[in-house]
């Protein structure tokens, strides 16, 4: 509970830290998702300074990933010497992913920078390509079966499936508001607004996922299945969108994002728990989540545990 508090206290550096990131994150879509037009994106630079605004690490980041996309060696070069010089990290990986833990960016949507995100997320984006290539636009079931498919058949994903998708189907209510910690590629989003909309077409399903290159996946993931209108992706730790205070009422809670911190987390969000809310929470056996299970029961919850088969 710690970290989650101490997270939240932060909110006037976040508000700081929202304002730089949130530009940066545009050009990184303006620069990286269009990789050929680093020079755009080295006059955006230009004309930052020619303001005075001294261009932040995120920024430079950004701009030297998409000159070197646009094969524009020298002036990736030149970018990270000043980074070098400003003793700045230049990997645009772990800036993107660090700049993801306080702020959302609602403003990238797809088409999903499949080449930025490459040295990211390199299965995941192999796994948005496979399903753009065998999938059907706007046919959720197909989306899901490829998703499994490529599990089954290429790597191996964290998802869950099988065993795992049934109980959680089987579980949801018409009308349920969920929130799930740890969208990854949006594969269990999907499977439960599927199952929403057989239930009769109400609820929502609100996903938060802390990796940035998984989120921007999710969403392009989610856009084609033709779903994205039910689920929205929060980018970010699920323990700060909770404070945030944004993720509203929640019917269904599903935990699948760390087991050492499931206790956490629920705790942060006990406060939006509606009374009929079910708290679903995966992999609390193995690997396990002994805190988590020590939890729920002091707290007195109504637990049910299901020892299930999962290879997917
Ligand atoms: C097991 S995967 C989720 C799988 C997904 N629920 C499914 O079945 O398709 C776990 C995901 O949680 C994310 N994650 C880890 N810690 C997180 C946190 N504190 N907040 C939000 N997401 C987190 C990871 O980046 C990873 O993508």
């Amino acid at each position: 509970m710690m970290a989650c508090a101490g997270n939240a206290g932060d909110v006037g550096m976040r508000r700081h830290f929202r304002v730089s990131a949130v530009t940066s994150a545009s050009w990184y879509r303006y620069a990286c998702m269009e990789a050929g037009r680093w020079p755009q994106c080295l006059s955006l630079l230009e004309s930052m300074r020619s303001e005075e605004v001294q261009p932040d690490s995120i920024a430079l980041a950004c701009a030297a990933q998409a000159c070197r996309d646009g094969r524009n060696q020298a002036a990736a070069s030149e970018i990270q010497d000043e980074m070098r010089q400003r003793k700045m990290d230049y990997n645009v990986a772990e800036i993107l992913n660090d700049a993801t833990l306080a702020v959302d960016f609602p403003e990238v949507r797809s088409p999903v920078p499949l080449g930025a995100l490459r040295p990211m997320a390199q299965k995941e984006v192999q796994l948005f390509k496979w399903i753009r290539q065998r999938a059907t636009p706007g046919d959720v079931q197909s989306v899901i079966k490829v998703i499994e498919e490529f599990a089954e058949e290429r790597s191996w994903l964290k998802i869950q499936g099988e065993q795992k998708k049934e109980l959680l189907e089987a579980t949801l209510r018409p009308e349920d508001r969920i929130v799930e910690f740890g969208c990854y590629v949006g594969y269990s989003s999907m499977v439960m607004a599927q199952r929403l909309r057989e239930l009769g077409g109400h609820g929502s399903v609100t996903t938060c996922e802390v990796d940035a290159a998984n989120a921007y996946i999710a969403r392009g993931v989610l856009q084609f299945a033709g779903v994205e209108g039910e689920v929205q992706v929060r980018v970010g730790c699920a323990c700060d969108w909770v404070a945030t205070g944004q993720l509203g009422t929640i019917d269904f809670l599903l935990l699948d994002h760390r087991g050492t911190i499931y206790h956490e987390d629920l705790h942060a969000a006990e406060p939006s728990l509606s009374d009929k809310a079910i708290v679903f929470a995966d992999n609390v056996l193995y690997p396990g989540a002994p805190l988590f299970l020590n939890y729920i029961d002091v707290q007195e919850y109504a637990i049910e545990i299901h020892e299930l088969k999962a290879i997917l």
